[in-house]
């Protein structure tokens, strides 16, 4: 197990009368190097659950483990997973709070007391992986950015600690489309380049599912379903049920199938769409 819970629940104010059960029961294991994505609705407990994996959240009962090692709740190998396990939160710009780009990205590394000539190493490098260019963006305040590039520079404060682990909770909200793809492009070159393991939570399946290979599914602080992503897919009417949606292009496909179209329904982008269709064709 790379990283993973173990009957893992939380409760919010314990104890009180406004005390909610937002996980119950949790345990799944992720391989290193995957790419995953934690699917549920509004409530369901993403954010919760994400938050739990670099030790923001301790368990009510249960544990977290990261690289074969119960988390325990130590503060200093706390701090130390924090910096294996970098969190983007929902939003993450609207907490900003310096006054150039260049500070923001280096905030997390001179907080481990990193001498400035390698604090401005890690600046550079962040700031090129995500692909953003303009070296005068740098001096810029982050609130002169458009969102696109906001959410970019709040995935490079994280990444300039070097981790291991990226989890994003719910990175494409109030994105257009070309910022979702700079996106996506960025993750994908983290996960199958750099090596890192990724982890994504949202309820828009559209884009995303492309490039994920493992899922896990919450419905009311419950894991529903977990596994590789063709299986988590494959029921259908269980996400249905959730008020969850496979991707369009997924569902198109589900439809051709049952009007007597032999199609393979494990597909997420329009481009394979299409070559299952022509060779479902051809196949006559
Ligand atoms: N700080 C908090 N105090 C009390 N209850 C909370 C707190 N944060 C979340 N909850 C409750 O825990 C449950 C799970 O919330 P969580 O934010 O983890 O869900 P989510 O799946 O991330 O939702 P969304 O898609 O809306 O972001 C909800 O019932 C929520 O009201
Ligand atoms: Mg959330």
């Amino acid at each position: 197990m790379y990283i993973g819970t173990e009957q893992l629940t939380h409760t919010y104010m314990p104890g009180t009368p406004f005390a909610t059960e937002a996980l119950q029961d949790i345990t799944f294991n992720l391989k290193q190097g995957c790419f995953a994505l934690i699917i549920g609705p509004s409530g369901s407990g993403k954010s919760t659950l994400i938050q739990h994996l670099n030790g923001l959240l301790k368990p009510t009962a249960g544990q977290v483990f990261f690289a074969g090692q119960s988390t325990g709740s130590d503060k200093k190998a706390l701090l130390n997973l924090r910096k294996k396990i970098g969190l983007v939160f929902q939003m993450p710009e609207e907490q900003f709070f310096s006054e150039t780009v260049f500070d923001e990205i280096a905030f997390a590394p001179r907080n481990q007391g990193l001498g400035e000539k390698e604090v401005a190493k890690r600046v550079s490098d962040a700031f090129k992986k995500t692909g953003l260019k303009s070296a005068g963006l740098l001096k810029r305040h982050p609130f002169q950015l458009s969102a696109g590039q906001k959410r970019l520079v709040a995935i490079a404060a994280v990444l300039s600690l070097n981790p291991e682990v990226l989890i994003l909770d719910e990175p494409t909200v109030a994105l257009d489309l070309e910022s979702k793809n700079n996106l996506f492009n960025l993750l994908a070159k983290l996960n199958r380049k750099e090596g890192l393991t990724v982890i994504v939570s949202t309820h828009h399946l559209d884009d995303v599912a492309a490039l994920a290979d493992t899922a896990l599914v919450l419905n009311q602080g419950r894991l529903m379903l977990w596994g590789p992503l063709e299986e988590v897919f494959s029921r259908r009417e269980l996400l249905h049920e959730m008020g969850l949606s496979l991707p369009a292009v997924t569902e198109i496909m589900h439809s051709l199938a049952e009007s007597g179209f032999p199609v393979n329904t494990a597909v997420y982008t329009i481009q394979k769409a299409q070559q299952e269709i022509m060779a479902a064709k051809k196949r006559g």
